[in-house]
């Protein structure tokens, strides 16, 4: 059992689709001292990372940083934008969407939801066709957003962003276009400017490597736009006395010094030539996924995402068989192995757990992660087709990741 005074020997596995494992490196520079805020020094390291995050969205505009965790960055998004009663477009993936529309009514705005039928939304990814229809059928143009999830941390699934742009252009509609890539940015490729993405939202706990504590809003020009005529009250969260101070590096509030100290590290790291840059990044976290779900399949046990083309790079869901506990696997995963699993949210909870393959991993992280399951997975009695930890040692011993992809921590 972890507390704050006692730490098992060796390392905790910590395989959770976020917070992921930070980097040495990255927790070094955190642990600098705090510097002033208002001072020469942090206009520069403003600078630094404001720069670097927008490499790492793929944009030319502001993106804006919070002291936030996701969900603010969530909540930024649409109070900037809208204004009340505005109805929004949203597609249900999973339980982070659900949360997402939640919110949306909580702040006085009128979420329709769509998805596919029953279980089946959970395992598909965002259906495009669909939102085209409903906004063909829009004639009066009252739908003034459509938000959507990219990466869909509670089912491991991965939309297909251009596809829902094309949906929205070709419905010929206004709506701006809304994506959270909470758990996807710097894990999935992700292009905010040549999607054509109007408000990207992401967070730092994830593909960034950095603890919990500050999150983004990626913006357009037709956003920031937007923005300015919105309604909805909007005062810390509100775009345009952060975008004008950050042209010199500088935030209206107290900003997140040592996060942000964290961040430069982290888009050193992540747009390193030498590393294979992003797109290094990308297939980094596409190798890891097939190798985890290769021994995902060798146990029998099916994958939550139901369609291979939108398998997600970042976690895999394991759906475990109907007489068994999944969050009771997880539990002796926990206590006899000290690895952290991913539990079933919402509608799955208890149905599957996840298996995070995101950041700071190494084929070794993974295959100490698919060692606890199996043992895990026998110790409560579930009966296993076969080693899926020799599976994933075959993949990965006969996949070899070229030398470049390996990342320096
Ligand atoms: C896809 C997605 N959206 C939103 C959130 C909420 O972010 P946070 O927990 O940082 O507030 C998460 C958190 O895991 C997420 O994975």
């Amino acid at each position: 059992m972890l507390t704050l005074d006692f730490h098992p020997t060796g390392r905790h596995f910590l395989q959770i689709p976020g917070p992921s494992p930070v980097p040495d490196r990255i927790l070094r520079a955190m642990s600098l001292p705090t510097i002033d805020h208002r001072g020469p020094e942090f206009g520069a390291l403003g600078l630094r990372v404001l720069k670097g995050i927008q490499q790492i969205f793929q944009t030319r505009h502001p993106v804006v940083i919070y002291p936030a965790s996701g969900t603010g960055a969530w909540e930024a998004a649409l109070c900037n934008v809208l204004s009340p009663g505005d109805a929004v477009l949203m597609y249900e993936t999973g339980h982070f969407a659900s949360l997402w529309s939640k919110m949306a009514t909580r702040l006085g705005l009128k979420p329709e939801f769509l998805g596919l039928p029953g279980a089946e939304g959970w395992r598909r990814g965002v259906q495009a066709s669909m939102i085209e229809d409903r906004l063909r059928a829009d004639t009066a143009h009252a739908i003034k957003a459509v938000c959507v999830v990219h990466n869909e941390t509670s089912t491991g699934v991965t939309s297909n962003i251009p596809a829902v742009r094309k949906a929205i252009d070709a419905a010929k509609h206004p709506a701006l276009l809304m994506v959270d890539t909470i758990s996807g940015l710097a894990c999935a490729e992700y292009k905010h400017d040549e999607w054509g993405v109007d408000v990207s939202i992401s967070g730092s706990q994830k593909g960034l490597m950095l603890p919990p504590g500050i999150s983004f809003n990626a913006l357009s020009p037709r956003a920031f736009e937007a923005s300015e005529s919105a309604r909805l009250p909007k005062a810390f969260w509100a775009w345009d006395e952060i975008v004008e101070m950050n042209k010199t590096g500088y935030w209206p509030y107290t900003p997140n010094t040592n996060l942000l100290y964290g961040l430069a590290q982290a888009c050193d790291m992540l747009l390193a030539p030498g590393h294979g840059g992003l797109p290094g990044v990308f297939a980094r976290h596409q190798r890891w996924g097939e190798g985890v779900r290769a021994g995902v399949k060798a146990w029998g046990l099916e994958i939550q995402c139901a369609d291979p083309a939108v398998y997600s790079p970042v976690l895999t869901g394991v759906i475990v068989p109907a007489d068994v506990d999944a969050d009771a696997v997880r539990r002796v995963i926990y206590e006899r192995f000290d690895c952290s699993l991913g539990t079933g949210l919402g509608k799955v909870k208890g149905r599957m757990f996840r298996i995070g393959h995101l950041g700071d991993c190494n084929d070794l992280t993974l295959m100490a992660a698919l060692a606890g399951c199996e043992m895990g997975l026998k110790l409560c009695g579930v009966k296993l087709a076969g080693s899926g930890v020799q599976a994933a040692m075959d993949f990965f011993a006969g996949h070899p990741a070229p030398v470049s992809l390996q990342m320096a921590a």
